[in-house]
Parts: C-alpha cells; sequence; structure tokens
C-alpha cells in the first residue's frame, strides 16, 4: 500500500522499515535485511549531501541523525534502522531519547564475534575516523578486553574511493595494503568491517590479507536484530513474501538522484535498473 508522504511530492510505503547511511554503504545492510526479511518493506534514505560521515565534527553527524530520524518517523515507519556505525556512534543515545517506543536498531563493530572467534588473540577493526574515535567504541573495545587484544584501525578516504562508479580497485587496493601488512605484522588473525561500506570491497580485503584471516561484515546480525526486535513488539509482518526485491524498497537521497541509482545498479545489481529515486531535500 502507498500512502502520501508528509513532504509534498513523495509517495512512500506504509509499515515499513526506515533505513539510513550516508550513501552507499547502508546498501549492504539493506541487502541482507531484504532476504533475512522477505516480508518487510523498507525506505532507504542515502545523506549524500553530508557524506562523508567519518570525517566531519561529531556534532554535525548528530544533527543529521536527528533530522533523519524525524523525516523517517513522519513518514509513518514503524521502525529504524541506522545502517552506519559511524551515524550510531555518535547519535544513536540522543535518536532514542527523541523517539521513545519506536523501535531504533543501530549497528557496531562486530568485536564480540571477534574476539570469540580469534586463535592468535588479536583483531583488526577498519572503521572510519569517527567510530574509531568515539566514546561508544572504546566503551566496547573495553568490554571484549580481556578476551582479545583488538587493533582499530581508521581508513580515511576509502569510503569516497568506494561511493565512486565504477570503484576504482587497484586505488582502493593501494590505500588498503599498507593497512592490512600493519594488521597482519601484528598477528590479526580476524578483521572486522566496521563500516557499512567496506563489505563492497570485502573481496578486495580478503585478497589482500590472505587464507588464513577471517573477515566478519555485520549485515546479517542487523537482519537479526531487526527481525527480534519487530517480532517482540509485535511489528513484523507476517504477510506473504510474493514481492520482487525492487518493488519493496523506496529510495531517497539527499544527493543526486541518477548518480545515486548508477551506484545502486552496480553494487546490487541490474534487477534494479528499473528503480526510482527520490529527491530529499532535509
Ligand atoms: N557507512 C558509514 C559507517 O558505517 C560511514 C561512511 C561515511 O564516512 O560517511 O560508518
Amino acid at each position: 500500500m502507498q500512502i502520501q508522504s508528509h513532504t509534498p511530492g513523495i509517495a512512500v510505503f506504509a509499515q515499513s522499515v526506515g533505513v539510513f547511511d550516508s550513501g552507499v554503504g547502508g546498501l549492504s545492510v539493506l541487502k541482507a535485511m531484504l532476504n533475512y526479511l522477505p516480508a518487510e518493506r523498507f525506505q532507504f534514505v542515502a545523506d549524500e549531501r553530508y557524506l562523508p560521515y567519518g570525517d566531519k565534527p561529531q556534532h554535525e553527524i548528530t544533527d543529521r541523525v536527528l533530522t533523519l530520524s524525524n523525516w523517517l518517523r513522519n513518514q509513518e515507519c514503524k521502525a529504524m534502522v541506522m545502517a552506519c556505525n559511524t551515524a550510531t556512534a555518535a547519535g544513536a543515545n540522543q535518536a532514542r531519547a527523541a523517539h521513545a517506543n519506536w523501535p531504533i536498531v543501530g549497528i557496531e563493530p562486530a568485536v564480540k564475534p571477534a574476539s570469540m572467534l580469534t586463535k592468535t588473540g588479536v583483531v583488526g577493526i577498519l572503521a572510519t575516523t569517527n567510530t574509531v574515535a568515539s566514546e561508544r567504541f572504546k566503551g566496547l573495545v573495553e568490554r571484549f578486553d580481556p578476551l582479545a587484544k583488538v587493533i582499530a584501525h581508521p581508513c580515511p578516504g576509502l569510503v569516497e574511493l568506494i561511493e565512486q562508479s565504477p570503484m576504482p580497485e587497484p586505488a582502493i587496493e593501494a590505500l588498503l595494503k599498507p593497512v592490512l601488512a600493519e594488521l597482519l605484522q601484528k598477528n590479526a588473525d580476524v578483521i572486522v568491517l566496521g563500516c557499512t561500506h567496506y563489505p563492497f570491497v570485502a573481496h578486495l580485503i580478503s585478497k589482500l590479507a590472505g587464507p588464513d584471516v577471517t573477515v566478519i561484515e555485520t549485515g546479517l546480525p542487523v537482519a537479526k536484530q531487526l527481525k527480534t526486535r519487530l517480532e517482540s513488539e509485535g511489528l513484523l509482518n507476517m504477510g506473504e513474501a510474493h514481492l520482487p526485491m525492487i518493488e519493496r524498497v523506496s529510495f531517497f537521497t539527499t544527493g543526486q538522484p541518477e548518480a545515486f541509482k548508477t551506484k545502486l545498479v552496480n553494487l546490487l545489481g541490474t534487477d534494479w535498473l528499473q528503480v526510482k529515486v527520490q529527491q530529499l531535500d532535509i
């Protein structure tokens, strides 16, 4: 069912889950949610006008989190997924305080599963500069400190390269090579992708890290967490899963719709060629 949005000229789905990220990174989480929750619909906002979040002052990201959450709530989304580690670190607490009684699922680097998986006792985390510097991340690392030594490595510039279409793989490999060499030299045998953009270059990270290193991403665990939250709130869609994926998402960008669509098709595949991306001015 389509309803008229609070924003003139924009059509959205009723009873859907709102999702946002600074850009295409959130698509790695959306893909997992579409597969894991086949009866759910989503509204996805790429906040590309403000990309990258990873190097901006914390208060600017918190402001964006509040603006985007307010908008998604006004679209009558039944829940929200912050498909961005940086935004979760900067604004999950504030978003939850502003929207009591509205399920909000955030995303954090998978330090716990990595700490339980490592055999060498050393875990590498790749994330944005802001995530690594955040109090939330420091708290997370402290909690699992007794289990494993955690080495966090910011990757400035990587998000901007992943946002290019097509992705410049040689430049991405050149950026990642010294990072991974350092983590391997320090004996890390598990590497966590602590930014939702990075799963799109997981194949390059695995290639550079070699077969003895496990690379962990968080799309599926977030999808599972969303299901648990929706179930516990009585909000899980029990209807039939019969719609093609392309009909289950409304896409919005605060940047350029055509450019976002090109990236979306490059990253998720040609099944998405007919998708409509709407411009959002918030
Ligand atoms: N995808 C976001 C994350 O998970 C960050 C990207 C950015 O720096 O804008 O942290």
